[in-house]
């Protein structure tokens, strides 16, 4: 797998020198004058730029292309528009960057440069224009590939991205950066993507294993039989209904002496048929995306250790299916969670809620110094926020900023949510210490969160509920249709900046 086959360089030239299919250049609504670098460039070329922007009715509208062929050292110039300047931001950046990618490759262009002075105002650094250049241009030009078996050899592929600056930097340390989250990105969807006839918990299990060896990460993956025996009832109430075992995988990076750990738990259901609360059609397709949280830390762990961040993690990531069967769990089953809690059981649809309590359990269990769970939770998060943000809910001040600062940073949007303590409520049980869901229709991402609470043993706590952010029905911008690799750029702002 790893379907980006393209790789990303930064150079420090004058454009005149630049040889490539293409190079693409931005411009802002207001300013369709020519830079000096420009200017330069234009009559080398016999000023087809200035020529064009006169006679095309090119207008730098947001998202706007105009394509120039000029068959020289340059084989086309591409202009970009970049849309009014007081609205310019990373966003646009990162959407215009992505696209004009995607447009290049489906043309049939191998190889481009961007030029990118011209996509700075003057109102951001260059570094983080380089970061976001290469994170973006990779993102976009995603493709899941690995199930066709026809016409593979019409599948277009940039292989080479360059970016281009005349100031008195090059940013090779940007761009090696965005290498690494672009390929963690990239793995998560390349695993969330695979069907869940093969992505069994086994296989990912083993998928994490060999990512170990290669990073020199510890790795344990625990079986059925040793996940029977440590009595975490709830996992295994949810796993018993499928023939595939589950596993249950913790893996290690040892980045700095006697620093806590940070616990990354991710949700890890290969499928989710809802057991005998089966979900009905549609609703059943794509479920082959909740194991989303999982995979998603076991990349960024591997990006880490890639980075050699100065930090210590633990991801934990409990992997089953959930599925129907003579032996699987029911509604009004009492379970006995990891942590010695019972938990009465009213819909079997409701089975993430249940492994990361017992995997949020074992993770306290280590002392970290917060645990961070990312979850295709709930479908109420489509409810709360769309497709355009992942709501998340925190007890901790410190990990609150953290996330709310990492936020912009990395592009994924997100929101709070409040932990009252009116929502414990609809958690009451009458037989059994708690119930694992709360009111129909009633505040179904809060009340989710405020069960797994119960099992973090006051230790600092963010919980990222994926439900809807995991997918992409569409292709746009840094989007490609299918797994978005949610979180992974999020994470790796929160960690790279982690003290
Ligand atoms: N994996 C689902 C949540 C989900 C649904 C993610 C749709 C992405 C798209 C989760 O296991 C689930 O089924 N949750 C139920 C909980 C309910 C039964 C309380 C839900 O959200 O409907
Ligand atoms: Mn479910
Ligand atoms: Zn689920």
């Amino acid at each position: 797998m790893g379907n980006v086959a393209a790789s990303v360089k930064a150079l420090k030239i004058g454009l005149g020198k630049v040889k490539d299919d293409a190079l693409l250049v931005g411009f802002f609504k207001e300013k369709l004058g020519l830079s000096p670098e420009l200017k330069k460039l234009d009559s080398q070329f016999g000023n087809v730029i200035s020529s064009c922007i006169k006679t095309s009715g090119f207008k730098a509208e947001k998202g706007e292309f105009k394509n120039i062929y000029v068959n020289k050292n340059i084989i086309n110039i591409v202009l970009a528009g970049l849309g009014e300047e007081s609205k310019y931001n990373p966003d646009v950046l990162a959407a215009v960057i992505a696209d004009a990618s995607k447009r290049l490759r489906d043309n049939g262009a191998e190889s481009f440069s961007i030029f990118l002075d011209s996509f700075n105002n003057g109102k951001f650094k260059n570094e983080e224009i380089a970061e976001k250049m290469a994170l973006s241009s990779l993102m976009g030009l995603y493709k899941f590939t690995e199930y066709k078996t026809k016409d593979k050899d019409k599948i277009k592929n940039i292989r080479q991205i360059t970016i281009i600056t005349g100031s008195n930097k090059g940013f090779e340390n940007e761009v090696a950066y965005s290498s690494i989250v672009a390929d963690a990105v990239s793995k998560t969807r390349d695993l969330v993507n695979t069907p869940p006839n093969v992505a069994t918990p086994e296989y990912v299990a083993s998928y994490a294993k060999e990512l170990a060896k290669r990073n020199d990460l510890k790795c344990i993956v625990f079986d059925e039989k040793h996940i029977e025996k440590m009595k975490m009832g709830c996992f295994i109430g949810v796993a018993k209904g499928s023939i595939n075992k589950p596993r249950m995988v913790v893996l290690d990076y040892n980045g700095s002496k006697g620093k806590k750990p940070i616990a990354i738990v991710g949700k890890g259901v290969t499928f989710d048929s809802g057991g005998l609360n089966l979900k009905p059609y549609p609703y059943i397709l794509n479920m082959k995306d909740d194991k989303a949280g999982a995979v998603a830390a076991i990349h960024i762990i591997e990006a880490c250790s890639r980075l050699k961040l100065p930090l210590n993690l633990i991801v934990v990531t409990p992997l089953c299916e959930n599925m129907i069967d003579a032996a699987s769990y029911r509604p009004d089953d009492v379970l006995k969670a990891y942590n010695g809690m019972t938990v009465e059981i009213k819909n079997t649809d409701a089975e993430g809620r249940l492994i990361l309590a017992d995997a949020l359990s074992y993770a306290a269990e280590k002392k970290p110094q917060a645990i961070i769970d990312i979850a295709t939770l709930t479908g109420a998060s489509l409810v709360v926020l769309g497709y355009v943000g992942t709501p998340f809910v925190c007890t901790d001040e410190n990990l609150r900023k953290k996330i709310n600062e990492a936020s912009p940073k990395s592009l994924e949007k997100v929101w709070e949510l409040p932990l009252w303590e009116e929502y414990e409520e609809s958690l009451k049980s009458d037989v059994a210490d708690i119930k694992h869901i709360g009111d129909e229709g009633e505040a179904g991402v809060i009340t989710a969160a405020m069960f797994l609470k119960n099992f973090v043993n006051e230790v600092p706590w963010l919980h990222i509920d994926i439900g809807t952010t995991v997918w992409s029905k569409v292709d746009k911008g840094v989007l490609v249709k299918g797994a978005t690799g949610a979180t992974v750029r999020l994470m790796m702002e929160m960690l790279r900046e982690w003290k």
